[in-house]
């Protein structure tokens, strides 16, 4: 059966660096490696431009319809002025939400080409490979109530963090899962000394422990677990923790690969369907430059082809290919150091194209 794949280039560097990933499967569609058909729809800030939603229905229809969705980024500053619900961010929750993409998978590997890049000492990352699993549809993302409303003659502004049990359940149990395929240790994340939210997330993690007493769990103040993601970032092996405190550790865990542009996720709804996107942004004042890094990108295409298509050959091709673009000393100027060759989005997209047979 032919599979259906959405591309979703978004905002700044968006279009740039889904173009290469497009390459790689064309190339393979071309080649008759891969049964797919591509499709193509906007989402942010480019969707806003057009329709005026960062969500047009016709975006949430092609997506429904799809086996799996590659998006680019979202987001610039000549939105940040608008209405909220108008912004360019409300149309990548709104994307999750609807599709119930509940699991976000944000795999933190060090390539070992790019030791010299990461901001901590080559032995403090070598072989660094932890797997960040995030709450993606719950938490004070989505909780309510939220607002800004004038109490007692000032403006107060409030969000809701709320987890119910069954959505904590839910992701424990990917995580739980995950680490049984990896090295066996869980440690999940929250702020039980201080939150109710986390006493329940705790009391949730602790109920899996008991049905898999094979995981390793451990619990970690959000506060501690930043400090020790620096200090010693080995010690772990998969983190399960809720939407915000997952935003902002995988942020950290992704600068210790050397540079966020280097780093894939996936995101799954409860029958597996997936997104793939780069875990950083639309980088609006590199856009257009040529100069953006693609790697991260074109690692979501290799966990997309495994994940949602079950192409694991060509997912290794990928993989493969991305190392031997890395050997051979080629960089985008995120990840440049002294000795290696600095060339553009496009001629790494292609450099990676080179290397796939
Ligand atoms: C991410 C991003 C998004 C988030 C923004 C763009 C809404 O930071 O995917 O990590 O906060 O989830
Ligand atoms: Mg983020």
């Amino acid at each position: 059966m032919t599979k259906k794949i959405l591309l979703i280039p978004g905002d700044g560097i968006g279009p740039e660096i889904v173009k290469q990933a497009e390459k790689i499967l064309c190339h393979f569609i071309n080649s008759g490696q891969l049964d797919a058909e591509l499709d193509s729809a906007h989402l942010g800030g480019v969707a806003y431009d057009q329709t005026g939603v960062p969500l047009p229905d016709e975006t949430i229809a092609k997506a429904k319809i799809s086996d799996a969705i590659l998006m680019g980024a979202i987001g610039g500053w000549k939105y940040d002025n608008l209405d909220r619900e108008l912004r360019p961010e409300r149309g990548l929750l709104g994307i999750r939400g609807i599709l119930g993409l509940f699991a976000n998978l944000r795999p933190a590997i060090l390539f070992p080409q790019l030791a010299d890049a990461s901001s901590l000492k080559p032995e403090l990352v070598a072989g660094l490979d932890l797997m960040i699993v995030r709450e993606l549809t719950g938490g004070i993302y989505f909780g309510q109530p939220r607002g800004i409303e004038i109490r007692n003659g000032e403006k107060v502004g409030f969000n809701t963090m709320v987890y119910s049990e069954s959505e904590i359940t839910r992701i424990m149990k990917v995580a739980f899962d995950i680490a049984k395929k990896r090295d066996g240790r869980l440690c999940s994340v929250e702020k039980a000394n201080v939150l109710e939210v986390s006493e329940l997330w705790r009391e949730g993690a602790l109920k899996m422990s008991e049905a898999n007493p094979e995981v390793e769990l451990s619990h970690l103040y959000v506060d501690n677990a930043a400090m020790q993601l620096v200090r010693t970032p080995k010690q772990f092996d998969v983190m399960v923790t809720g939407n915000l405190f997952g935003d902002i550790l995988s942020d950290c865990a992704a600068m210790l690969t050397g540079s966020i542009g280097m780093l894939p996720s996936a995101s799954f709804d409860e029958n597996g369907k997936g997104l793939y996107e780069p875990v950083h942004g639309s980088a609006p004042d590199i856009a257009g430059r040529d100069t953006a890094n693609p790697l991260a990108t074109i690692l979501s295409l290799e966990m997309l082809l495994h994940y949602s298509l079950n192409e694991k050959n060509l997912a290794d091709t990928i993989n493969q290919a991305v190392h031997k673009v890395l050997d051979n000393g080629l960089r985008t100027s995120d990840i440049m150091s002294y000795g290696m060759t600095e060339i553009g989005c496009e001629a790494i997209g292609d450099a990676v194209l080179e290397q796939l047979d």
